[in-house]
């Protein structure tokens, strides 16, 4: 049997670093403030028809989809926000006199995409979503923990923070006829992008097939209103004092419907694959059945950050280091390595046996694989003596103990009191 196309087994080494990077994550934004939202894997497909949008890519045609026994469709999410958008509706969140909410979460998302370096079909997000601001201050606290992040990770030489700002109303509906009128003087687009023309017109700016084709169309920056252009300003230039180096990028416009203003992706420079991305969504609380809600938010793809942690060997995963391994080597031994290894676990103390040990000789072969400060071994001879040995693998010192001692000697060791 093997596993389902574009997904992935993370065992041993693969899942220390996977811890590493919560742990680091989660540590980050602990200074921030958030506090974490777990939303379900599966939600109804209607979350993400009227959240993600009808017409985009990840709805039409990369959604996991089933039906239960009660002929309720629904879909493996393919991402987070709508699911945590829907949660924050329906327990009325929204009621919290503490606004802005923060939040933050990590699991799994499925996509049916074509699987590559980087590109899975199950793929984990960390992201974050902050609900009743609307503030330029928030939008650069926001872009800012992104960029804390890609630091923290060692990562950020290796990565470029793209950053647009999605125009919306009517000078949105003016910038579309206009752009639709020069895509249509271009002779043999992408069948994607001949279907963009009728959906969502600024999807062709970032089409990786005719993107060259498309040097000429007419700029987003040119119907940008004046206070949408000052704010835009003031984000890149307050950005850039506090030493982010932000680069605009006028065809960035994301493939989720949601977006409203600033929206930015964090990309690697060598292969131009998004690691991080996100933006402000002020429509989408109201566009689910919600009230008026402004909000923005960003999600880091956990594999592609691994990818980029890897090739900068960031991070050294080493092994478990133990505290003591205990070689029983009688019946009665196996019983006292039982009851002692049981309190030393109460007491911290990291400690392993091997239950396939039958005689010394494979003992000391067992604990040959494994790493240890300290052995034991404990036969019938120790037992009936009350003395223990412990050799310290670190110094080759062997030192007898009483049984009641063992605990204490070994804390001693550890720097414990
Ligand atoms: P997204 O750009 O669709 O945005 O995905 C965010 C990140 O998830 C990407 O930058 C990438 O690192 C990772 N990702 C997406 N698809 C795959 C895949 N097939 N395999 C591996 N990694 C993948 C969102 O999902 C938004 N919900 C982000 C957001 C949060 N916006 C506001 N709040």
């Amino acid at each position: 049997m093997q596993k389902p196309k574009g997904t992935q087994d993370i065992f041993l080494k693969e899942a220390k670093k996977w811890r590493w990077l919560s742990n680091e994550f989660i540590d980050v934004l602990k200074k921030y403030n958030f506090n974490e939202i777990i939303t379900p894997i599966f939600e109804s497909k209607e979350v993400f028809v009227r959240g993600v949008g009808s017409e985009t890519d990840v709805v039409q045609k990369e959604m996991f989809e089933f039906e239960d026994k009660s002929k309720r469709i629904n879909v493996l999410r393919p991402e987070l926000t709508a699911p945590v958008v829907r949660s924050f509706i329906e327990n009325k969140m929204y009621a919290n006199e503490n606004l802005p909410l923060k939040f933050f979460y990590n699991g799994p998302a499925f996509r049916y995409e074509r699987p590559q370096a980087g590109r899975y079909r199950q793929f984990n997000q960390f992201g974050i979503e902050v609900f009743g601001n609307d503030s330029l201050e928030q939008d650069i606290e926001i872009i800012l923990l992104a960029n804390k992040f890609i630091k923290t990770c060692k990562v950020d030489q290796l990565l470029s923070i793209e950053i647009n700002y999605l125009i919306s109303g009517d000078a949105r509906k003016k910038y579309e006829i206009a752009l639709l009128d020069e895509v249509n003087k271009i002779k043999e687009i992408c069948a994607d992008c001949e279907a963009r023309k009728e959906k969502n017109i600024l999807r062709v700016l970032d089409c990786k097939i005719d993107g060259y084709k498309y040097k000429q169309l007419p700029k987003m920056s040119k119907y940008i209103n004046e206070t949408d252009k000052l704010r835009f300003e003031q984000i890149v230039s307050q950005l850039k004092a506090l030493n982010v180096n932000v680069k605009i990028n006028e065809k960035l416009v994301r493939g989720l419907d949601y977006y409203t203003g600033i929206v930015f992706e964090v990309t690697n420079v060598k292969t131009s694959q998004a690691v991080i991305a996100g933006g402000r969504y002020n429509n989408l609380v109201e566009n689910m059945g919600g009230p008026s809600i402004p909000a923005i938010g960003f999600a880091v793809g956990w594999e592609r950050m691994l990818i980029l942690i890897e090739e900068n060997q960031t991070l050294k995963i080493e092994d478990n280091e133990l505290d003591v391994f205990i070689i029983p080597i009688s019946d009665k031994g196996r019983i006292i390595t039982n009851k002692l290894m049981n309190e030393m676990r109460d007491e911290s103390i990291i400690v392993d046996t091997n239950w396939n040990i039958s005689k010394l000789k494979n003992g000391f072969k067992a604990s040959e694989k494994v790493l240890t400060k300290n052995l034991i071994i404990i036969g019938d001879e120790s037992i009936c003596t009350n003395s223990y040995e412990i050799k310290s693998k670190v110094s080759d010192k062997i030192v007898k103990v009483k049984y009641d001692e063992i605990i204490s000697y070994l804390k001693l060791e550890k720097g414990c009191k």
